[in-house]
């Protein structure tokens, strides 16, 4: 089990200690949005070039953008380690995929709780992970969508049946109280944002995961 903890959540007053915080996790989660493929608008390539040298992590850039092939080199070029897009971009896909790939690193689609795994079931056996999206993209601290659980399952069941080696990330509104129902239902790795850096001692609350 991996967790990504989301940067989103973090104190952005003080992003080096918070990093700090969370050096027992092997990923960073970050969450990049446009203001326009969602209404909330986050944080620019900068933001990760300036905390790349702070942070041995894996920057996990989740793009919720419209556009993401205008995007991919400069957040992969500020650092980022993997990169996921959302399958409900009207981009062609297939070419923002290549692109990734061109780059050499590992990339995945997301899909919203409104959509069907068959959005993205075409692109599964090139993909490196799948990001289920178990809030609706845009605001961290919302509530978990149970209905998200069947949709790992499914994608579980896709991998096994194409022999295929993807990653089942999920995403949203996570928290020691249903991260084993998240994890028995196929989940590989789990982002966590507002239970980790909004809890009281956030580097407690990660080991609360790991320990659970
Ligand atoms: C929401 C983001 C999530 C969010 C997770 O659009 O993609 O990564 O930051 O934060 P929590 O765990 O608070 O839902
Ligand atoms: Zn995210």
């Amino acid at each position: 089990m991996i967790i990504a903890p989301s940067l989103l959540a973090a104190d952005f007053t003080a992003l080096s200690d918070e990093l700090k915080l969370i050096e027992d996790a092997r990923w960073l989660h970050l969450d990049v949005m446009d203001g326009h493929f969602v209404p909330n608008l986050s944080f620019g390539p900068m933001v990760i070039e300036a905390i790349r040298p702070l942070s041995s992590h894996v920057f996990d850039t989740h793009l919720m953008v419209s556009n993401p092939e205008r995007l991919i080199d400069a957040y992969i070029d500020a650092g980022s380690d993997r990169i996921t897009f959302h399958g409900e971009v009207e981009s062609d896909i297939q070419s923002v995929l290549d692109h990734v790939k061109s780059r050499n690193i590992p990339v995945g689609l997301s899909i919203k709780p409104g959509s069907d795994v068959a959005l993205i079931a075409p692109y599964l056996p090139q993909l490196d992970h799948v990001l289920v999206m178990s809030v609706e993209p845009g605001f961290g601290g919302q509530s978990f969508m149970h209905h998200s659980l069947e949709k790992i399952s499914a994608l579980k069941t896709l991998r096994e049946n194409l022999e295929a080696s993807f990653l089942i990330v999920v995403d949203g509104g996570i928290n020691l109280e249903n991260i084993d129902d998240v994890l028995a239902a196929g989940a590989d790795v789990c982002v966590v944002g507002s239970s980790i850096f909004k809890a009281a001692d956030p580097k407690a609350a990660l080991k609360a995961f790991y320990d659970r």
